[in-house]
């Protein structure tokens, strides 16, 4: 049985995934996930659960962090999708629920220069790090962030 369960967490535009402007965001979708977790985690993958949700609506995303707050989740994946550069209501969320996130994207979005809007972060200081640019080994690589981190406290 898994030690630590987490939560991979996505925002809106992000149910489409592979299909979705793959020219930015990979031909990949959230399947790919388990196998690449594999591969950076070697045998510890099965100290992991994850349990997936994503939502358009900022409600809804914000329900389901409350919920993980007390449903025995012990950290939180999240790719905000737009909701990152415009969302105060998830960033105040993130910093009262107590749980370790580690913000996630498919794009680098610093290296956005068309587009400066995407520079900015919300929810970044409420989270312990950020990972963008790697496409779907994002959120492999937050998992193994997020592990590590639990780990050392
Ligand atoms: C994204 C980057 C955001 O700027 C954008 O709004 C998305 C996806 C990414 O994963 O690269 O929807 O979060």
């Amino acid at each position: 049985m898994a030690n630590y369960k987490f939560l991979i967490m996505n925002g809106p535009n992000l149910g489409h995934l592979g299909e979705r402007q793959p020219e930015i965001y990979g031909s990949r979708g959230m399947e790919a996930l388990p196998a690449l977790v594999e591969r950076l985690l070697g045998p510890r993958a099965q100290d992991v659960r994850l349990d997936h949700f994503q939502a358009n609506g900022e409600g809804a995303l914000i329900d389901r962090l409350e919920q993980a707050r007390t449903d025995g989740t012990h950290g939180v994946v999240l790719n905000a999708g737009a909701y990152t550069h415009t969302s105060l209501a998830l960033a105040d969320c993130l910093a009262w629920i107590g749980l370790p996130c580690v913000e996630v994207h498919l794009s680098n979005v610093l290296a956005r220069a068309d587009e400066p809007l995407r520079k900015k972060s919300f929810i970044g200081r409420h989270c312990i790090g950020v990972i963008a640019g790697f496409g779907m080994t994002s959120y492999a690589l937050g998992v193994q962030a997020l592990l590590q981190h639990i780990e050392k406290q």
